[in-house]
């Protein structure tokens, strides 16, 4: 006979906390957030400030060094990176197996745990400080290199070349945009915007796809492993694949004639699975300050581009229905960084299947910070506990006595 009490015993009693909304995982000194006030902040400075002032590589060196570098340590940094943008030819080749209908994000994040087959001293778990560095230098380069060329595969154009005269921006807009027959005209208003945007999503302490890099990486999987675990998990719909999903949604809209508050009431309808994608946080309850400093370079950008787009008609109708409406009101449900973040990227030219990608191309200092604090740390391998509900315990059946 089984016993019961003494099985519950051995259990032990667990916390059950579905989503983890109240547990942490770690302490961590790199990201700040306050979902109640709306504070964001990557290692002690607010975002509004970063935003204005910083560039995506500073951001990037600040948040995974812990401090903003000098000028000669950012030379270093960016110089670097601007050494290591080009990929192995044999990286290359492996495009070509890949379908062209191929989604951009199952290519980035193959592409990505490829790096562990061409560095593969990258797997040691003793890695000294410079091998370390080395690493993220490659990752940092050759992630826009990948992500760029995502884009001209299934476009069936032909890849360009990174180059080394232009800043991580302008290079990743070259290699997205340009030709042979048509050199593309950078333009430093969507240098600007892009920057802004890259830092914005550089980091948001232990959202899904950042705890997947830590719990991969708490097995001392490699830092290419761990990051492309995190692609997989920011691809889904309801972490970084919301910005994409925002653009369909509004398209969605326009082709059904327009009508937001026929799309308000069936996000409101209970018996109705669709929600308004770009609304809502899981930790900003009042609102998402990335959102606020979005919302301005998104304006900025329309208008120096002079861009008249019926879509961001209907995205100011949606936002003025959660800013008035009771349903939304009452559960704070506010716009977040993916609703205006899709309209600044539609604008620029980059097309909505790359959305996702341009979310992971900014995360990644996060993932590499983390990732690195982790290892520092030595924290130890993640393994979450469980309440069992099945069967306690039964005997085999043969099949033919099986009803
Ligand atoms: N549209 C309509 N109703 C919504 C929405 C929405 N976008 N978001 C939440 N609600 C409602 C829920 O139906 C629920 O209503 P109820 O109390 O009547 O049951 C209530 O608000 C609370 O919703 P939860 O799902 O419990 O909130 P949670 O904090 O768990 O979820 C989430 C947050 C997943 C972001 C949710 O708001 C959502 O699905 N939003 C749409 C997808 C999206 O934009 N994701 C991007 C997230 S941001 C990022 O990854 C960078």
């Amino acid at each position: 006979a089984i016993d019961i009490a003494k099985l519950r015993e051995q259990t032990g009693y667990i916390t059950i906390d579905s989503g983890y909304k109240n547990t942490g995982a770690t302490k961590s000194a790199i990201t700040f957030l306050d979902g109640e006030e709306g504070i964001l902040r990557y290692r002690g400075y607010p975002i509004e400030q970063l935003a204005e002032k910083s560039t995506f590589l500073e951001v990037a060196y600040l948040l995974i060094y812990g401090k903003l570098p000098t000028q000669a340590e950012l030379d270093n940094f960016a110089g670097q990176i601007t050494k290591h943008t080009l990929v192995h030819e044999d990286v290359r080749k492996i495009f070509d197996g890949f379908p062209s209908a191929a989604h951009p994000m199952a290519i980035l994040s193959s592409l990505i745990c490829s790096l562990t087959a061409f560095y593969p001293e990258s797997v040691s778990p003793d890695l000294s400080k410079e091998e370390i560095d080395l690493n993220v230098i490659r990752l940092m380069a050759k992630i826009s290199t990948i992500a760029a060329w995502t884009y001209k595969n299934n476009m069936g154009h032909p890849l360009n070349y990174p180059r080394n005269d232009l800043d991580y921006c302008s290079n990743f807009l070259y290699m997205m945009f340009s030709f042979p027959t048509e050199k593309y005209a950078i333009n430093p208003t969507v240098v600007s915007a892009l920057n802004k945007l890259l830092i914005l999503h550089a980091d948001h302490e232990q959202n899904c796809s950042t705890s997947t890099v830590r719990l991969v990486g708490s097995a001392n999987a490699s830092l290419y492993g761990s990051v492309s675990a995190g692609i997989n998990a920011l691809w889904g719909p309801l972490h970084g694949g919301a910005n994409q999903e925002v653009l369909e949604m509004l398209q969605a809209i326009q082709k059904d004639g327009g009508n937001t508050q026929k799309w308000v009431d069936k996000a409101k309808d209970k018996e109705d699975s669709f929600r308004l994608m770009g609304f809502g946080h899981r930790v900003y309850k009042n609102f998402d300050p990335r959102a606020k400093i979005i919302k301005k370079a998104a304006d900025e950008v329309l208008s120096a581009l002079g861009i008249d787009d019926p879509l961001l008609t209907i995205a100011q109708e949606l936002e003025q229905a959660a800013l008035t409406d009771d349903y939304f009101i009452k559960r704070n449900i506010y716009p977040n960084v993916d609703f205006y973040s899709g309209i600044i990227y539609r604008a620029i030219g980059i097309p909505t299947e790359m959305f996702t990608v341009m979310f992971a191309l900014g995360r990644l200092p996060g993932w590499i910070a983390q990732w690195k604090e982790m290892r520092e740390n030595k924290e130890p391998i993640g393994r979450p506990r469980q309440v069992y509900t099945g069967e306690l315990e039964r005997d085999y059946v043969g099949i033919d006595q099986r009803s």
